[in-house]
């Protein structure tokens, strides 16, 4: 029977430790209830605590949504029929006034967002360069692309340097590529560096801010924002599934690109549009996001201290930001690991290959704004035990 092979794969997964299941979960605050068990929530990229803030849901539903009647919760269409709508405008107006932008465009998700640009923008004329360890969204967008590709070690922006003065003169438009925090460790690529290196080189910067938007700059709109270049960055990309607790997702750009992506991007024209809803909740939200300064210091602070006594346990770990990695290698003692700290009420999850390198098994500490000093200690003690 043709199903043998994926029973076989799977087979493979399972023996490898590197098999996933889908867990029903609630949560409640930071804390979340599964199989009846209640945990500490360490696994969420919910960076404000918004997500799960009953108070500010049920004031946007009090505020925004009962007895309005303007809207429904779908467009039943795509945006370039009639999907198009208000919701939209008023946002992307809201995110271009933020960044001081000439645009912005609201896309799905980032995972849209990213399989979408860069497969729009780029020809086999040209060339995209790319941090090895950017997420897989980037990675199956550059795959969707005619560009060559070549990519440069993490973080590694002398040979970015190096492949650039080689390569760039081959090529019509080159694509520097670059996530500002990275998802799986952490650490924070050097904007300032990259910004440098694209206008000596004349060529364009794209920078998933992901993990930043809600947690770094002054407002919140990222690391670009944090260093003053958003005006020096010509594709910034930010999420709303994470500290915006919400959907989709945006880039910040001039207005020429913004209309090649409307007439281009696949996976923008080839959609539903989000369900107004969504559209209206991000931008209630956004309005809190933008003076959530308090959240932003505390999580810092948190993320400071919980790094350093890590390290100073002997661990293994790097950043600089709320995302946390605790390095264990391999697969089944990092699972392992993660079971006794779940045994001891913490919901933290194994992160395996493919999502990271071979070998590099870790677990992922996704510190959110509403945990405190004392959860923090419990933790750390628990790793001291360990
Ligand atoms: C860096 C990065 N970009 C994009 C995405 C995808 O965003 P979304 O969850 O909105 O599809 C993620 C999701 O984890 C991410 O970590």
């Amino acid at each position: 029977m043709p199903v043998k092979r994926y029973e076989k794969d799977l087979e493979k997964i399972i023996n490898n430790n590197s098999y996933r299941i889908l867990r029903e979960t609630v949560k409640y605050g930071k804390n979340l209830v599964y199989q009846g068990k209640k945990y500490l929530n360490l696994s969420s990229n919910d960076y404000l605590g918004i997500s799960s803030d009953f108070e500010i849901w049920n004031s946007f539903i009090k505020n925004k949504i009962i007895n309005k009647n303007n809207f429904t919760g779908s467009n039943s269409s795509s945006r370039l029929l009639t999907g198009n709508s208000e919701h939209y405008t008023q946002l992307e107006d809201y995110l271009a006034g933020l960044y001081k932008s000439e645009a912005a465009l609201v896309f799905n998700s980032g995972y849209h967002a990213n399989i979408g640009i860069l497969p729009a923008l780029t020809t086999k004329n040209d060339l995209i360069i790319n941090d090895k360890f950017v997420h897989a969204s980037i990675i199956d967008g550059i795959r969707l692309s005619e560009a060559k590709v070549i990519c440069y070690r993490h973080n590694d922006l002398e040979q970015l340097a190096e492949i650039l003065s080689k390569k760039r003169h081959f090529y019509e438009n080159v694509f520097i590529v670059t996530e500002s925090i990275f998802s799986m460790d952490g650490d924070i690529a050097d904007l300032k560096k990259l910004v440098s290196l694209k206008n000596k080189y004349t060529a364009f910067l794209y920078a998933d801010e992901a993990h930043a938007i809600g947690v770094m700059g002054n407002r919140g709109l990222g690391v670009c924002e944090e260093l003053n270049l958003v005006s020096q960055i010509d594709f910034i990309i930010g999420t709303f599934g994470k500290a915006v607790a919400s959907q989709g997702a945006f880039v910040i750009c001039n207005n020429v690109f913004r209309n090649y992506l409307v007439n281009k991007m696949r996976s923008l024209i080839f959609t539903t549009s989000l369900p107004p809803i969504n559209l209206e909740w991000t931008y209630y939200v956004l309005h809190l996001v933008i003076k959530m300064q308090d959240q932003r210091n505390h999580l810092k602070h948190i993320s400071e201290y919980f790094r350093n006594k890590i390290l100073s346990l002997g661990f293994e770990s790097n950043g600089s930001s709320q995302i946390i990695p605790l390095i264990v290698g391999e697969n089944s003692k990092c699972i392992k690991f993660s079971e006794y700290l779940q045994d001891n009420g913490i919901f933290i999850l194994p992160v395996r290959p493919p999502t990271v390198p071979e070998g590099t098994s870790r677990l992922r500490f996704s510190l959110t704004a509403n945990i405190n000093i004392s959860e923090i200690d419990n933790i750390i003690r628990l790793l001291k035990k360990y």
